[in-house]
Formats: C-alpha cells, sequence, structure tokens
C-alpha cells in the first residue's frame, strides 16, 4: 500500500502516488523514518566563534539547540524543557552560560544538565533527581567542511560515508582552492506553502524547469547575451544514498552573470586555482547548479546558497538560508556574491518566487477526491542509456534532462518509509517516554 510509505506505484518506480506530498499519517511517519533516522544539516562552524555561542534550528519537527562548548566540539539539545515543554530559547542565536526556562525558570547549563530549579526545596523537597531531568541531546554530532550535521540515530553510519559521493560536489562550493568558504553572517528564514520534498526533489534534479519557471529572470539577466548563451547540454549525476547534483557543461558563468571587470577576474584567478585543487573537471569543464543532500540541504553552486527545508507539517515548509563565499574572498567579491545571492534566491530574489509559486500551487494537489487517484510522472530519461560525458564523476551520471536524481531521491525516502522508527512500538508509548536522562535513543 504506497500508503504505508512507498513513494513509488508502479513496477518501473517512475510514478509517484501524490500522497506523500499530502498525507497527515505519512508526515508523521516520515518524522520518525526520515528524519530521526539521517544526518541533519544544523549550522556552518563560522556561526561559533566561542563557547557558549548558540544557534537555534530543527530536526525534522524538533527545535534544538545547537551550542559550542569550551573544548571546541558542538552539543545539541532539544530544545524544550523537561517540565512543561516551553521552548527553553526563544532567541535566534547568541551566547549564553545556561539556558533558563522563561515559564517556570528552570535552568541548563549549555551540555544540557540541568542546574537549577527555582524554589526547589519547597517545591520538591529532596524529590526532584536533577541528574534525569536534563535537556534531551542529540547523540551524534559531526562535521564535514565546516558543516555541522546531527542524527538521532545512534546506528547509521559516520557522517563521511552517509555523505559518499556527495563530498566530491560539495567540495566546489565548501572547498574550490584549498582555503574553505565561510557563511556570511546572518540567515534568511521564510515559510512557503508546500511540501519540503517538492522542494528537496527540485534541488536535487531538476534543471528542467528553469527554461519554464524562470525565463522572465533569464531574460532580465544583466550579463545575458545573443553571442555567448548559455549551453544547453549538461549533467545529473544520482548518488546512494538519495543524493543528487546537476548543472550544464563548462562555460564562463561568471561574465553572463554581470559582474564587474573585478569580480570577474578574481573568479577567473579562483577557478585557476580550483583546477589546481580540484583538477579541470569540477573547476572548468562543468558549472554546477543545483544539488540536494539527502534528506533536506540543498545547494545552488553559482547563487552562493545553502538552505535547508524545515517540515511545518504535510503542507508547509520554512527554508533557513545562508550565503556562502570562499573564505579567500575579498570583500568586494563577496559583497558581490552577496547581493547575487539575494538577487535571485534572498526571501524576496526573482529566482526564488518563482519556484515558491510552483510549491503554492503544487501543494494539495492529492487532497481532491479525484486528483488523489493520479499519481504524477518521474519518467523523464527512464530507459534511456546515460550519457557519460563526465566520466570521473562518481554517481550515476545522466544527461541534465532526467528525472533519475528525484527516483534517486525518492527510492532512499521509499526505503526508509518501509521500516518503522523502533520508537513507534516502545511499550505503544510516543518517542521519549521512559528516556529521562538526557537522552533519546533512537
Ligand atoms: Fe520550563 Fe516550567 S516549562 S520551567
Ligand atoms: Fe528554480
Amino acid at each position: 500500500d504506497p500508503r504505508q510509505g512507498r513513494a513509488f506505484v508502479d513496477g518501473e518506480r517512475t510514478l509517484v502516488d501524490r500522497a506523500v506530498f499530502s498525507d497527515p499519517a505519512l508526515y508523521q511517519q516520515e518524522l520518525g523514518r526520515v528524519f530521526a533516522r539521517s544526518w541533519l544539516f544544523l549550522a556552518h562552524e563560522t556561526q561559533f566563534g566561542r563557547a557558549g555561542d548558540f544557534f537555534t534550528t530543527f530536526m525534522g519537527a524538533d527545535p534544538v539547540i545547537v551550542t559550542r562548548q569550551r573544548d571546541g566540539t558542538y552539543r545539541v539539545l532539544l530544545n524544550s524543557c523537561r517540565h512543561r515543554g516551553m521552548r527553553v530559547c526563544r532567541y535566534d542565536s547568541g551566547n549564553a552560560k545556561a539556558f533558563t526556562c522563561p515559564y517556570h525558570g528552570w535552568s541548563y547549563g549549555t551540555d544540557g544538565t540541568l542546574i537549577a530549579v527555582p524554589e526547589e526545596r519547597a517545591a520538591y523537597g529532596e524529590r526532584l533527581d536533577r541528574s534525569e531531568w536534563g535537556l534531551a541531546a542529540v547523540p551524534r554530532v559531526e562535521t564535514y567542511k565546516g558543516l555541522v550535521f546531527g542524527t538521532w540515530d545512534t546506528e547509521i553510519p559516520p557522517l563521511r560515508e552517509y555523505l559518499g559521493d556527495v563530498t566530491y560536489f560539495l567540495d566546489v562550493l565548501l572547498d574550490p582552492d584549498g582555503q574553505g568558504a565561510v557563511m556570511v553572517p546572518g540567515v534568511h528564514k521564510w515559510r512557503m506553502r508546500g511540501n519540503w520534498k517538492l522542494a528537496a526533489e527540485q534541488f536535487a534534479g531538476d534543471t528542467y524547469h528553469v527554461a519554464s519557471t524562470h525565463l522572465s529572470a533569464v531574460l532580465a539577466e544583466p550579463g545575458r547575451s545573443d553571442e555567448a548563451p548559455m549551453p544547453t547540454t549538461g549533467f545529473q549525476v544520482a548518488m546512494s544514498g538519495g543524493h543528487g547534483i546537476g548543472g550544464l557543461d563548462g562555460f564562463d558563468y561568471w561574465r553572463t552573470a554581470g559582474f564587474s571587470e573585478e569580480v570577474c577576474e578574481w573568479m577567473a584567478g579562483l577557478a585557476d586555482r580550483a583546477e589546481r585543487h580540484l583538477g579541470r573537471p569540477r573547476a572548468r569543464d562543468a558549472v554546477f547548479f543545483h544539488g540536494n543532500v539527502f534528506p533536506n540541504l540543498s545547494l545552488l553552486f553559482i547563487r552562493s546558497n545553502l538552505r535547508i527545508w524545515h517540515p511545518k507539517g504535510p503542507d508547509a515548509m520554512e527554508v533557513y538560508s545562508w550565503a556562502v563565499v570562499p573564505a579567500s574572498a575579498p570583500p568586494a567579491v563577496r559583497r558581490a556574491l552577496l547581493l547575487d545571492y539575494q538577487r535571485h534566491f534572498g526571501p524576496s530574489g526573482t529566482w526564488e518566487q518563482d519556484d515558491g509559486e510552483q510549491w503554492h500551487y503544487s501543494a494539495g494537489s492529492g487532497d481532491g477526491f479525484i486528483a488523489r487517484g493520479l499519481p504524477l510522472h518521474y519518467r523523464m530519461g527512464h530507459e534511456r542509456v546515460p550519457q557519460a560525458s563526465f566520466p570521473d564523476f562518481p554517481g550515476s551520471v545522466d544527461d541534465v534532462y532526467s528525472e533519475a536524481n528525484q527516483r534517486c531521491f525518492y527510492e532512499r525516502w521509499s526505503e526508509l518509509m518501509a521500516v518503522p522508527h523502533p520508537a513507534e512500538f516502545r511499550d505503544g508509548a510516543r518517542p521519549g517516554i521512559g528516556t529521562a536522562g538526557g537522552s533519546v535513543d533512537a
């Protein structure tokens, strides 16, 4: 039964059930089976300068606080008071020695330990064992080239292994010249209608929509020229683990983007350094556009953007979005890249609004009684011999017009959804019950 968590409704695995975008029961299962069993992106290390610096975000629908500890490691705490569930930390980011719940004043250390309870003796006598009522802590936190990830799953492979082949492509954004990348301070946040998978699958493999969805924005690009048009040939790469990346054959993108001569020259120098650091295929032969790291971390390489789609119910998502620039970029280049990101993919960006409109009107496409019975078409490139124009790329490389990446995304999603999360059976209890002591075992 597809409503029990299988995306595909045909034997060839090319037709997707609309229920995956709208069914409330599937959404609840997904929070446990997909989000509680994947490595989830949390923040970038450049957001944390010193001990006590924190950033609040979400893992699936669970609010969490990411804090830097004295030893430079990160601790990730469920941002929900153990007393009545109040959001303990209501700030987006900052520096703290402790987190004091605004409701009744229980205080937690930055490692999650319950350190103080107002009127403890009068209220509880000797009967409150503070060591059992700390904030739940995410059991595993690891980093890759500045990106901090956490997972509730104690069984899944280490982060590097989970990312697998996608690190080959992530490095183009995170480490083009061996000097790393930085996040421009500040996070854009906005809410949209639509299931989070509408966005994640598009970023995984949908170059196809650009010429239609973004046509007016493409025509208005300042550096656009009929003499040197963008290539129309390119690639999609599907990777085990459900990750996907896509782009076009190489061309001098930075000139077509309308940057100043100064910025173009610096980017040309960066390409030279990138060629030495990453090799020619990644530095010159391909221009990387979009990508998705399963489940919900997406990238826009040439727009210097990294973002996460937080699920907010079956029909809504919230975006957290960062500008990512090479650490070696001088201030003028950083500013140009930041403005380029904002203009295209910030909350009021032209391209961003184009996409948001598609997801807004695709949302609820499975709500109608008749529409619900009509599966969606994911057959592009199916049964075609994949092209091998980039033989050096890891993963399975196909033509730019292919939905192989989306199929790969839903293969992984279906695999996870087919296996109940152990907490679904824990003595009939909901996750978290019986796990006092500051951790939730996955
Ligand atoms: Fe946090 Fe009561 S809800 S102290
Ligand atoms: Fe788009």
